[in-house]
């Protein structure tokens, strides 16, 4: 069945991504395009078949309320505006007119749907955009603004939204997002959706670690492996917002797009904005569900090199701090490839006179004291060992006791009659000026080449403040937009030349995980908090959005420097063998007999990691439960993975029996459990997932496994 249908009588187009259905209704008389349908799978007639929702039975009511594809500010539309425009006049409110539509097909693979709009009178088009692809349940959206006219004034997109996501009309509604901190990213709430207007965004100028642009709507009834859930994701790096709207009379839509309120966008004659891509995901399969398809858009359809297992890498700022030194790196990178790491990254305090956070970001050649022969021979030493080499960076921040500093101080983001706010001891560099992303894409690419850098890890350790910029264009506030995109920019450059190169994205941890930047990079740091108790739950938020290769999750020293939790070595590796493991202590202080345990699960990790960074994840239970784990299963289903996880000591032995789904019914999976507890065991895949087996955990506290099953 081809991917986009349309029926020309009724003005209906409909996409069926994997499984599901996407359904719009032009109406040309209205000028407006209408939502019809999103969830179940419905065939083009029955799509056209279907009777039209009631209108508002009173004069008060708003017919288009909700059920608009992208609605604009202007006619009797009273929700907030996904569209809203202000012309040099100081007039608004739009008149969309129709001007028609046309379906794209890359053969079986893909299928694009653009519906041209314009306003009726003044110099404004603007084209919906769907992409679908062949086997995602994944719909693709976004927008492009034009201003219609090769002369004239300049017109301001005031709101210039993504999409509208509308809901099917429910007696309830429920919102699903993942908020939090600095060092606690990604706590998961799940809350009834209030009536009225509940905005998630980042005013930061990145994507943030207090929300992440993602949201799930539910009917109140949906669980972890059933029922019916829409969600929905935007690739923004930098400020973003999402408006979660529920009618008084009971529809519900979600507003996505780049840029929070007040940041608009001046459109010049004859120029274009195209707005950031928001992907929506359908799912009739729980949360799970959903998670699961997201995964599976990140690895098919964002990631730019999805296959590359995720190595396990080491890397040194637990261990050292600021104070690194050609001696001491030398030291870890020795204890680090013994115990089997594979990419050895050097943190922060590498460079300038960077002897503590006070100095030296923007002087991006090597320590003298530190290294007086430069990194080369650092470099050479861990690619001896057979592993790779990481350097950690921060681009776009400058210490104002900086060398660069002082030559530049024009290239900050600031206003010219306001006091710079500093934090951290730096100031933000202007990545929306070419000259400051052209300095950063030649000192990056040199360095790569000067010690033949294998991995960078791109940290952004500030947010915005007085975030003007000081190029020579008017509109300031595109600034929260348009740095990420400068980002982009210079990222996209150094892999284009400089193709083996791996990056990981972090911003003080997970301040910086979106669909933009995974797009240009490998995995993310997911948080500065390593305790592995804390990791659980931000690992258990993260999960619902983003895929386990992407999350990189280290086992550092314990008691853990943050936190003071004293947690044993085998249950801090379980938790990080969830995603992408990486070691982050200080090697020189564990004991043989820790260095000896550490090899082993290095070595069980790296036999289980394909399945774990590229299997399907099915989360079992969660942090909220005496012991939760999470399932991985191979694409092929001949292999899956249990890491299991309990914090406390059971009060009872007895468990709810864990069963596995996913896995192929008929295949005979034999087991090895390596804490012990199950012995041998064969089992068919049907019987795992209707009978499950004993969940017990050994006794104790900080009690974990790791369940290895191989089918036949
Ligand atoms: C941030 C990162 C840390 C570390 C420090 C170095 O906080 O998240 O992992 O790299 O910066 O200053």
């Amino acid at each position: 069945m081809s991917l986009a249908e349309v029926d020309e009588s009724s003005g209906t187009i409909a996409l069926f991504p994997a499984g599901t259905s996407y359904v719009v209704r032009i109406e040309p008389d209205r000028g407006t395009v209408r939502h019809v349908h999103w969830g179940d799978r419905l065939a083009l007639r029955e799509a056209v078949a279907l009777p039209a929702e009631p209108g508002p039975g009173d004069s008060f009511g708003d017919p288009w309320d909700g059920a608009e594809e992208l609605p604009v500010d202007g006619g009797l539309r009273y929700g907030p505006p996904a569209l809203e425009v202000r012309y040099a006049d100081g007039t608004g409110p739009l008149e969309p007119h129709l001007v028609g539509f046309e379906v794209e097909r890359g053969g079986d693979a893909w299928a694009e749907v653009r519906v041209n709009l314009r306003d009726a009178a003044r110099p404004l088009d603007w084209t919906l955009h769907y992409r679908v692809h062949a086997a995602s349940p994944v719909v693709e959206r976004w927008t492009e603004y034009r201003h219609g006219h090769p002369s004239g004034a300049d017109v301001l997109l005031v709101r210039h939204a993504s999409a509208q996501w509308n809901l099917p009309v429910r007696s309830d509604y429920r919102m699903s997002g993942v908020f939090g901190q600095w060092a606690g990213e990604f706590a998961l709430q799940r809350r009834p959706l209030a009536v009225g207007e509940t905005t998630l965004t980042s005013r930061r100028g990145h994507t943030g670690h207090q929300s992440n642009p993602w949201v799930a709507i539910d009917a109140g009834e949906a669980t972890e492996t059933d029922g019916q859930v829409w969600c929905t994701a935007t690739a923004t790096s930098g400020s973003w917002r999402i408006e979660a709207v529920r009618s008084p009379e009971g529809r519900c839509g979600v507003i996505c797009g780049a840029g929070h309120e007040g940041v608009e966008v001046s459109l010049a004659a004859g120029t274009s904005w195209t707005s950031p891509v928001s992907v929506g995901v359908y799912s009739a399969a729980g949360f799970g569900g959903v998670s699961r398809a997201l995964h599976a858009y990140v690895r098919e359809h964002v990631l730019p090199a999805p296959e590359r297992p995720r190595p396990v890498l080491y890397n040194s700022w637990e261990a050292t701090s600021f104070e690194v030194t050609f001696a001491n790196q030398r030291r870890l990178a020795d204890a680090a490839a013994e115990l089997g790491a594979e990419l050895f990254v050097v943190d922060d305090g590498w460079f300038g006179r960077r002897d503590d956070d006070r100095a030296g970001l923007g002087d991006w050649t090597p320590h003298r004291r530190r290294f007086p022969d430069g990194l080369r021979p650092l470099s050479d030493h861990v690619h001896g060992l057979g592993m790779r080499f990481g350097l950690w960076v921060e681009p776009e921040m400058v210490n104002v006791d900086s060398d660069l500093y002082r030559a530049h101080p024009d290239w900050v983001l600031h206003l010219p009659d306001r006091t710079p706010s500093v934090q951290r001891h730096q100031l933000v560099l202007d990545f929306s000026r070419p000259a400051v992303t052209d300095w950063a894409y030649e000192w990056l690419s040199r360095t790569i080449g000067a010690y033949d850098v294998d991995f960078l890890k791109w940290d952004f350790n500030r947010s915005f403040s007085e975030a003007g910029s000081h190029g020579d264009r008017r509109d300031r506030r595109a600034i929260f937009m348009e740095h990420a995109e400068g980002v982009h920019g210079v990222l996209d450059r150094l892999r284009r030349d400089h193709p083996r190169l791996e990056v990981e994205s972090c911003a003080g941890g997970g301040g910086r995980v979106d669909l933009a930047v995974l797009a240009r990079t490998d995995q993310v740091w997911t948080s500065d908090n390593t305790d592995a108790v804390d990791r659980l739950r931000i690992q258990y938020g993260f999960s619902q959005v983003y895929p386990a290769q992407v999350m990189s999750a280290w086992v550092t020293d314990s008691p853990n420097p943050m936190t003071g939790r004293t947690i044993p070595l085998r249950f801090r590796f379980h938790c990080a063998m969830a995603g992408a493991l990486g070691i982050g202590g200080d090697l020189t202080r564990w004991s043989r007999q820790e260095r000896e345990e550490a090899a082993g699960m290095i070595a069980l990790y790296k036999e289980v990691r394909e399945v774990v960074q590229h299997g399907r994840q099915y989360r079992l239970g969660s942090p909220d439960d005496l012991q939760h784990g999470v399932l991985y299963v191979s694409r092929d289903r001949s292999e899956a993975v249990v890491l299991q996880w309990r914090v406390g000591a059971a009060t009872r032995t007895l468990q709810p029996r864990l069963r596995l789904p996913g896995l192929d019914p008929d295949a005979v999976y034999t087991l090895h459990d390596d804490s012990g507890t199950l012995g041998s065991v064969s089992v068919t895949g049907a019987a795992l997932a209707a009978h499950g087996l004993p969940a017990g955990l050994p006794a104790g506290p900080y009690s974990s496994r790791l369940l290895r099953l191989r089918g036949r």
